[in-house]
Order: structure tokens, then C-alpha cells, then sequence
């Protein structure tokens, strides 16, 4: 029998610590839990260790704020770096958080050679393309994740305007995790029913805009930091994808090579996930208007990858 499997969750700030209880509680692997703050990592990994005869989960968790617990790891789950603060676009993290990513997918890669790597951290597109360089790992093995939260946000909000289950609701968002996000209405659906169908046309612009400002109006709230429930539901859903060998269907930042006229960069687009990681990237057949809000999108990308300049 093949033993538990392992993920290696870096940063165990709010949406690392809540990884880590998300896998735990759906017993979905083993967990160590890296930050290079001292006994963070140790003290939360404890505290859930201990809540696991409460809920009867058997999975091991370790905190470490080295790399070596971390070896041979199945999935490596980056959430390090800064959050924004109120006022603040994810773009702004970029020279930071590019180095701390770059750091950490440098230990990671070369503790477990491997893995596949999700990265969380923020701006999401541009931090994985980051992950993707260092790493030198192939494509199918290095995924951003960013359409599942924002369609998640997306499937909230339409569940919430028809007071439907959120299990009959499937929303559709490609391009970059960012303030250009392209939602499509047109093949977001309720039990099958395109949404175009159910919602008038304001409400839904107002669901639109509303998704792809989701991410400020909860760090507006928050004050002191961003969202970090669904982040990091998203990113274990992806992981469970893979682990499990499902063959779902998720939209996730990949590296197109021409997949959608994009070529070189990471973008979000719908791709299926299984125990090869990305095992394909799904075309889906887009208006003219649809076609050039992704590209707009892409466009926001690649002017991060230049400052870079990687
Ligand atoms: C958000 C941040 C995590 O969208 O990017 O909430």
C-alpha cells in the first residue's frame, strides 16, 4: 500500500496555517509547515495537531523554519510574502514578493525535485511564472491558483442573487488575478441554465465588477491583511485534484505556448487536473470582446514579467 502523501505548505501566515487545516481536515496528506518566523510554524502545526483527536483525523504535522523536513513532498503549496494593505494593488508586491518566492522555489525544488508546485502568493501570475523559472521543473508540474477563488467569489454571489445551493452554480473566469479578470457569464451556469438566462443584465454587470474586485473589498474590510478561507480552499482543491488523480476541471494559472494566441506566460484558463498535474489545457471558443479582455489581461502580465525581466 502506498503510504500518506505529503505537502509542504510555505509561509503559515493566515492562508498557509489555513491550508494546512483545510488538508488536514480532509485528511488529504501529510503537512509541514515552513515560515522563517520562529515557532510560528511549530506552534500552529501543535495546536492543529492537537485538534486532531477531536475530529479524528490521522495525518502527521510538523512546523520547521528549514527546508529539510520538507524532502520528497508530493505538492508544495507557496503562500510566503506580503499581503497587500488597504490601497494597495497586488502588483505593488512584486519586487518582494518575487524574491521571497524565488528563495523559497529554490529550497523547495531542490528538496523535493518531484513536486508540484501551487503557488498562492500574490501577484499571483507573476509570482508562479517566478516559481516556474527557478524551479526549472516543467510546466504541467507548476500551476498558480487564482480561477477557483475567483470563481468561487463569482458562484457565491450568483448563488446568493437567486438564492440557489452553491453546488448548482458554476462560474468561468479566466485571464490574470488581477483588477482585469474576465469573467464569462456566458458559460457560468445554475443546474445547466446559463446565468444570462436567470439574471438581468445589471445585476449580473454588478456580480462581474463585484468578482473582480473581490479580493480589495475584503482587504478593505480586513484592514490588516487580505483574504485567506478561499485562498487557500482553492489551492487544496487543486492539490486534491492531483493527489487523487480526479481529472477535474479547474481554471488555474499555467504556462500557455500559444494556447489562446498567449505564448510564454502564466494565465489563468481552464486546464484538467490529475496525477500528471496539468494533463491538458482546455480551448474554449471565445467572442471577439471575450478574446481581447484576455488579451488586455495577458497584457497586464507581461508588463510584470518585463519589470522582472524573466
Ligand atoms: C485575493 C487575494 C488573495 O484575491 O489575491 O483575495
Amino acid at each position: 500500500m502506498a503510504g500518506r502523501h505529503k505537502i509542504t505548505v510555505v509561509g503559515a501566515g493566515n492562508v498557509g496555517a489555513t491550508a494546512a487545516h483545510w488538508i488536514a481536515a480532509k485528511e488529504l496528506a501529510d503537512v509541514v509547515l515552513v515560515d522563517i518566523v520562529e515557532g510560528t510554524p511549530q506552534g500552529k502545526s501543535l495546536d492543529l495537531a492537537q485538534a486532531a483527536p477531536i475530529d479524528g483525523f490521522d495525518v502527521k504535522l510538523v512546523g520547521a523554519n528549514s527546508y529539510e523536513e520538507t524532502a520528497n513532498s508530493d505538492v508544495i503549496i507557496i503562500t510566503a510574502g506580503l499581503p497587500r494593505k488597504p490601497g494597495m494593488s497586488r502588483d505593488d508586491l512584486l519586487k518582494t514578493n518575487s524574491d521571497i518566492v524565488g528563495g523559497v522555489t529554490d529550497q523547495v525544488a531542490k528538496y523535493s525535485p518531484n513536486a508540484f508546485i501551487i503557488v498562492v502568493s500574490n501577484p499571483l501570475d507573476a509570482m508562479t511564472q517566478v516559481a516556474f523559472v527557478r524551479s526549472g521543473f516543467p510546466k504541467n508540474r507548476v500551476m498558480g491558483m487564482a480561477g477557483v477563488l475567483d470563481s468561487a467569489r463569482m458562484r457565491c454571489f450568483i448563488a446568493e442573487e437567486l438564492n440557489v445551493s452553491v453546488e448548482n452554480v458554476t462560474a468561468f473566469v479566466l485571464g490574470g488575478h488581477g483588477d482585469t479578470m474576465v469573467p464569462l457569464p456566458r458559460y457560468s451556469t445554475v443546474a445547466g441554465i446559463p446565468i444570462t438566462e436567470l439574471i438581468p443584465k445589471d445585476r449580473l454587470d454588478a456580480i462581474i465588477n463585484r468578482t473582480a474586485n473581490g479580493g480589495a473589498e475584503i482587504v478593505g474590510l480586513l484592514k490588516t491583511g487580505s483574504a485567506f478561507y478561499a485562498p487557500s480552499l482553492g489551492a487544496v482543491e487543486m492539490a486534491e485534484a492531483i493527489l487523487k488523480d480526479k481529472k477535474k476541471i479547474l481554471p488555474c494559472a499555467v504556462y500557455l505556448e500559444g494556447e489562446y494566441g498567449i505564448s510564454n506566460l502564466f494565465v489563468g484558463v481552464p486546464v484538467k487536473l490529475g496525477k500528471n498535474g496539468i494533463e491538458q489545457i482546455i480551448e474554449i471558443s471565445l467572442t471577439n470582446e471575450e478574446r481581447a479582455a484576455l488579451q488586455k489581461s495577458a497584457g497586464a502580465v507581461q508588463e510584470l514579467i518585463d519589470v522582472m525581466g524573466i
